[in-house]
């Protein structure tokens, strides 16, 4: 069963399931291969089982916060200001697909705040709603389907403007384009 979040009191997420009462053993075989790469210092795989575990349970909860801290001997201080600090970690559950819109300087101007703009009308969210960060999930439609969010440079100046639609890149995006793109995605 997902994980659900259930309200949020004074900063606090309450929880109605604990992530890691889910845990199987081959997360744990998993999460191990990836903390064999780091023989020096644990410390060093802190982003590699944050990845591992919103990619298995699509947030990271305060039970994964304090598995992963316990796995590599850090306090759960040391992981929840990663999950805080880089936007991609989630503290709450963001739509099935997840469409990041580049806005750093070459997608900016090739026009890249239209195409967010035009990513929101489709799938029904307000185009000016905003991503708060500090864990939180980006925008997402009441039926869970779609989060859309503005991230800096994707790494792909030159076919700007750009975005991460899901794992796939989808480059030279025209506002027109947005409405089929969406569609196919449905
Ligand atoms: S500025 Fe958008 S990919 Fe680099």
């Amino acid at each position: 069963m997902r994980t659900e979040e259930k309200q949020r009191n004074h900063g606090m997420i309450e929880m109605t399931t604990r992530q890691a009462d889910e845990i199987t053993p081959a997360f744990v075989a998993e999460a191990d291969e990836l903390v064999s790469h780091y023989p020096v210092s644990k410390r060093s795989a802190s982003l590699p089982l944050l990845h591992h575990w919103q990619n298995h349970f699509g947030f990271v909860d305060d039970s994964g916060v304090e598995w992963i801290a316990a796995r590599l001997d850090l306090t759960p201080i040391n992981i929840l200001e990663l999950v805080t600090f880089y936007p991609w970690f989630r503290r709450e559950a963001a739509g099935k697909v997840i469409i990041r819109v580049c806005r750093t300087l070459a997608c900016a101007m090739a026009g890249s705040y239209d195409v967010k703009e035009k990513f929101c009308e489709a799938v029904g969210l307000d185009p000016h709603s905003e991503h708060h960060g500090f864990g939180s999930a980006p925008p997402t439609t009441a039926d869970g389907k779609f989060s859309v969010e503005f991230v800096e440079c994707l790494a792909s100046c030159g076919s700007a403007p750009v975005a991460l639609i899901g794992d796939e890149l989808v480059e030279n995006i025209k506002p027109a384009d947005v409405a089929s793109l969406v569609k196919n995605l449905q």
